[in-house]
């Protein structure tokens, strides 16, 4: 098995004002190439916390991050981005792109970086549904376009792995299904890994394996489950009341 991610005994707490939050207690977690991972918990359960982590946008505190095999804590900030710019794509639920810019600027955009060579704009447009929009700005567009764009461009290049953080949060039901849909396809198609943070028990359900944080910690990893039992096990370990089932 190829693992991507590789966390191991990972932990990251912060100090404001003379607090000391855990954000995330002792995390361990592989993931592999080709494979789809659905991360749930309460708001403030260390999601994005992990994301940051294993995606080497943030450091932890304690413990390991090895993203393709490589330790991100051996690696200097010229190397750790550089890194990131070939192995990894990111997509965000506020879509991180650059509204004056076309389209196919925005996607292009980590290769006009010095990121490694992308894959023919046209296919990956057409690949999210965006075929012919080119020359679009992206302040012209809707919500679920913008976020075809972001999905767009975290493929563009083939990372080994995709981390999106709620990236069908502020999108209709409809659009968001079709949006983690392309992240499925990429899992299917290219092997690409795919660590996706969402709230949605339907959008979780796209996925392979079910990651469960709480207070920070791992408290559940296995297959993913349909769409109710996700929405039971989240309210389980979460603490809170299930929602009255008949
Ligand atoms: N930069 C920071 N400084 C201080 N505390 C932080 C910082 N980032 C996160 N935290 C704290 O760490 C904990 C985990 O935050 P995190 O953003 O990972 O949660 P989350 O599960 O992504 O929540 P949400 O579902 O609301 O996005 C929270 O208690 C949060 O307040
Ligand atoms: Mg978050």
């Amino acid at each position: 098995m190829d693992t991507v991610v590789q966390l191991t005994g990972v932990s990251r707490s912060y100090r404001t004002g003379g607090r000391e939050t855990v954000a995330l207690d002792d995390v361990s977690l592989d993931v592999a190439a080709g494979e789809f991972v659905a991360v749930m918990g309460v708001t403030g359960s260390g999601k994005s916390t992990l994301l940051h982590c294993a995606a080497g946008l943030e450091r932890p505190s304690a413990g390991t991050v090895r993203l393709v095999g490589r330790d991100l804590g051996r690696l200097g900030e010229a190397a750790r981005t550089r890194l990131r710019r070939d192995s990894v794509g990111v997509v965000f639920q506020s879509y991180n792109l650059l509204s004056e810019l076309t389209v196919a600027q925005n996607v292009l955009l980590p290769q006009r970086l010095g990121g490694p060579r992308a894959r023919p704009l046209a296919e990956v447009l057409a690949s999210v549904g965006l075929a012919g929009t080119e020359q679009r700005p992206v302040g012209e567009l809707s919500g679920g376009q913008r976020q075809r764009v972001a999905v767009a461009r975290a493929l563009a290049a083939d990372p080994a792995v995709v981390f999106a953080d709620e990236p069908t949060g502020a999108l209709d039901p409809t659009t968001g299904a079709q949006v983690v849909g392309l992240l499925r396809t990429a899992v299917d198609t290219r092997a690409v890994a795919v660590v996706l943070v969402t709230h949605d028990p339907r959008v979780a359900a796209a996925s392979d394996r079910l990651v469960l944080l709480h207070a920070g910690a791992l408290v559940s990893d296995g297959p993913t489950p349909d769409v109710a039992a996700i929405a039971e096990q989240l309210a389980a370990v979460s603490g809170a009341p299930q929602a009255a089932s008949r």
